[in-house]
Formats: structure tokens, sequence, C-alpha cells
């Protein structure tokens, strides 16, 4: 058993560069599934999701040969089998960007039930509304969804809910329908604009990514030989934003993209934090405790809940009594158990969650209980005095790229131990 061992506090201080976005890779993955022919994407964040996601294509008859770390070549003129591999499609949530992709493609996908990170109820009535709406039948049975379509028909579709996943994948199976599909509701989170753009670039005719209306006119064919760079992680860099903050450290975060950054860079100014904002790259810095806050998640650009718990670490720390307010799962307060453990005062109930700011966090041994609660306990462990162990890494490694190497590059005395 792997853990990370971090002994802390030590303010984070230097230069980090940010990885590719993970939620618009493992989108942009199979949408390749939509070109008869061969492409390359380049800043592929190297975590575990992608090299799953490149497996299951490889199962599915694509070609991918790496050009790097970061980047592939990938043919999917010839896919040869409409099943994809159980075992490994329930590893991860964006399992289900298959079931567009190749509706489109191949009129036909059986597919497990998506996994990925325990946050409460995760439905996908609002994918299946879509995929009924072109045409397709999608039976859920026994863990998997089987859906099959002869040839999709564009047309309207009102979103209930704003959801990323089911404006990607409607967007994924609107793209070779015949006629026009107008996705109104739709997310507009930065990763719907890159999966829009990788398919424009690829021949595809989408407007609107970006906005609450997305208007897709179907095309026959996506021509392919094109290459496309996967737009640089929010997440990620929200992460070493908070990381700053809460370490009380100095950051310049190179390679992201500072308008998709806004919602946390406001609630770092109003707690006391400061940042520098040159576009392509973000300095944020922290001399004094910061002050207390209320934070609600919201669909982008509001305050990403991908970013709660890393936020919810810098509360713990704050002068004064925080407020955050989960409105997009049900069960993103796990973490708080794990802070307790190491001196923080959280009381979390139902979607709401009080942080009494204590001065100080002290290491204890602590267990992630998904992806960006193990990023939280990084933060954590860095913050605090003494020596904190964290457990179960492959939440993880499913997300940050190589994490302990990137906060060892700014100071944080962090080592991966095998048990
Ligand atoms: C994506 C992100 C995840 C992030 C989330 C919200 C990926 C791979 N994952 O997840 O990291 O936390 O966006 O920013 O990109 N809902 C329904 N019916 C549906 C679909 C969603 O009720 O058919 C609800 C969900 O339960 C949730 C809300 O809508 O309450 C938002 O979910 P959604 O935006 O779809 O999240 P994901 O795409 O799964």
């Amino acid at each position: 058993m792997e853990k990370l061992v971090v002994k802390g506090p030590t303010p984070l201080k230097g230069e980090v560069t940010i990885s590719g976005a993970k939620n618009a890779a493992v989108a942009i993955l199979p949408a390749t599934l939509l070109i008869d022919g061969v492409c390359t994407i380049e800043n592929l964040p190297n975590i575990s999701d992608i090299k799953i996601y490149c497996t299951i294509l490889e199962k599915l008859g694509a070609k991918i040969t790496w050009n790097n770390e970061h980047s592939i070549t990938i043919d999917t003129s010839n896919i040869t089998t409409t099943k994809a591999p159980l075992d490994l499609t329930s590893k991860f949530r964006a399992s289900y960007y298959m079931i567009g992709a190749m509706l489109s493609r191949k009129g036909e996908i059986e597919v497990g039930m998506p996994g990925g990170c325990k946050l409460g109820a995760r439905p996908i009535d609002q994918h299946i509304k879509g995929f009924e709406l072109l045409g397709a039948n999608v039976t859920v049975e026994k863990g998997k969804i089987y859906a099959k379509a002869k040839k999709l028909k564009g047309c309207p579709i009102y979103m209930d809910i704003v959801s990323v996943g089911a404006t990607i994948n409607v967007m994924l199976s609107a793209v070779l329908a015949k006629g026009t599909t107008i996705i109104d509701n739709a997310a507009k989170e930065p990763h719907i604009v890159d999966v829009a753009n990788f398919l424009n670039t690829m021949g595809a005719d989408i407007r609107g990514a970006g906005t609450d209306v997305i208007k897709i006119n179907g095309v026959e064919k996506l021509k392919g030989n094109a290459t496309y760079s996967v737009v640089p992680d929010q997440i990620e860099a929200g992460t070493f934003m908070l990381a700053a903050v809460a370490t009380r450290g100095d950051l310049l975060i190179k390679n992201c993209i500072t308008k998709h950054l806004e919602s946390i860079t406001a609630k770092i100014i109003e707690i006391g934090g400061n940042v520098e904002d040159n576009g392509d790259s973000i300095r944020v810095w922290c001399t004094k405790r910061p002050n207390r806050a209320t934070i609600k998640t919201l669909p982008y650009p509001g305050f990403p809940t991908d970013l709660q718990p890393q936020m919810g670490v810098v509360l713990s720390l704050a002068n004064g009594t925080s407020t955050i307010n989960e409105s997009i799962w049900d069960s993103r307060f796990q973490y708080t158990e794990e802070l307790n453990k190491m001196g923080a005062k959280i009381t979390a109930h139902g979607k709401t969650a009080f942080f009494e700011g204590v001065k100080k966090l002290y290491g204890a041994p602590v267990y992630s209980s998904d992806l960006r609660a193990g990023a939280a306990l990084v933060i954590a462990g860095t913050a605090a005095e003494g020596e904190t162990e964290i457990y179960n890494l492959e939440h993880i490694d499913r997300g940050y790229e190589n994490i302990e190497e990137k906060f060892r590059k700014i100071g944080a005395k962090i080592e991966r131990v095998t048990e």
C-alpha cells in the first residue's frame, strides 16, 4: 500500500506549471471516436484516468502511438467492437462519454455503469433524455447501459439540470446527427468549450459553447488530420492557488487561463490573500491568517464544487466561522472528518458545513475519500504542524499529475512511501 507522508508546516514558494485539464481530456479522448481517421492530442495530463481511457479506446479498435508522456496520435478509422470493457469503464465517471460518441459513430454501444468519485447520487437521466430525443433507444440493466440508434436526428433539447456530463454527451451524439440540435440550459464550464473547440477543429459545426445555448449543426463526417492541445486544468490551478493561501506561501502558477479562475481569485482577495493576474499565469500569496468567508458552490462561472474541499482547508485555518454550502453534490463533506482528526473544528449537516477557524492544524493519519478530498489533505498536511500520512492515493492519482513532485518543487516535504 502506498501513502504520502507530509511534514509541515511549510509555506509553499516558487513556480508550478499546470497540466492539461483532466475533465476536458476525458471527453476529448472518446470524442476521437467520431473521427474516421487520425488526429494528435497534446497537453494530455499524465494521470491514471487518461491511461485507462486509452486502453479502453484500444480495446475498441483504436491505434494509439504515444509521442511523449503528454501527447498521443490516435487512429480511430477502424472501430471493431461496440462493447466497451466493463471492468475498465466502471473505474471512472467519464466512461459515459462513449455512449454519445459511439451512438454517433456506430449507432450502438454497450458500456458499464460509470464509476468515479462517490459524491452522493450521480444520476444520468439527462444524458439518457438527450439520447432518446435524438432518436436512440437506451436500456439500463444489470449494471450495463445499452444504447442503439439507426440515424440520430437533431432536435431541441432542454436540460432540466445544468449538467457538465449531459451537455458534453449530447454534444458528442449530435455532431454527426442529421439536422440541427439546440441544447438549452447547457453547462458553461471551460472543458465544454474545449471539447467543442476540439470537435470544430476536426470539422464539426458547434456554436455557442460557453453560453447556456449550444447549437450543433450535424455534419456528415469529421475529417481529423489535425493536432489539438488540451486546455490547462482550471481545478489544478485553483488547487495550487488555495495551497498558497493555506500555507501562507507565494506561488507563481504558470500555464493557466486566469479568466477561468475568477471566482477563486475573488474569494482569495475577499479573505485577505493577494492575487496578481498575468493572463496566462497567476501569482497568489498570503502573509496573514485568512478571514472567514461564506461559499456556495455553483456551476461555472460560480465557485467550483471541485475546489470546495481545498477551500475547506483554507477556511479551517481562517479567523472566524465560515460556511460552505455545497449545492452540486449530496455527499462532499467526507473530508471534513479527516480535517477534524488534524485539529480542525468543522460541523457538517447535509449540504452545509460550518468551519470554526483554528490557528493550527496538526499532522495525523488521514484517508482520502475522493479525488479533490485527496488534494485537500495534501494541502492540509503541508500547512499542518508535524507529520501527516495520507492513504487511498488511487483517488489523487486519477486526477493530479505527479502531485508529490509538483509540491516538492515548491518546498513541501512530501514523500510517497510504499508500506
Ligand atoms: C463533472 C465533473 C466533476 C464535477 C461536476 C460538477 C467530469 C468528468 N466530472 O461531473 O468533477 O464535480 O462536473 O462540476 O467532468 N445530474 C442529474 N442528472 C444527470 C446529470 C447530472 O441529476 O443526468 C445532477 C448531478 O447529480 C449533480 C448535478 O446534476 O447534482 C451536476 O452534475 P454534472 O454536472 O453532470 O457532473 P458530472 O458531469 O458527473
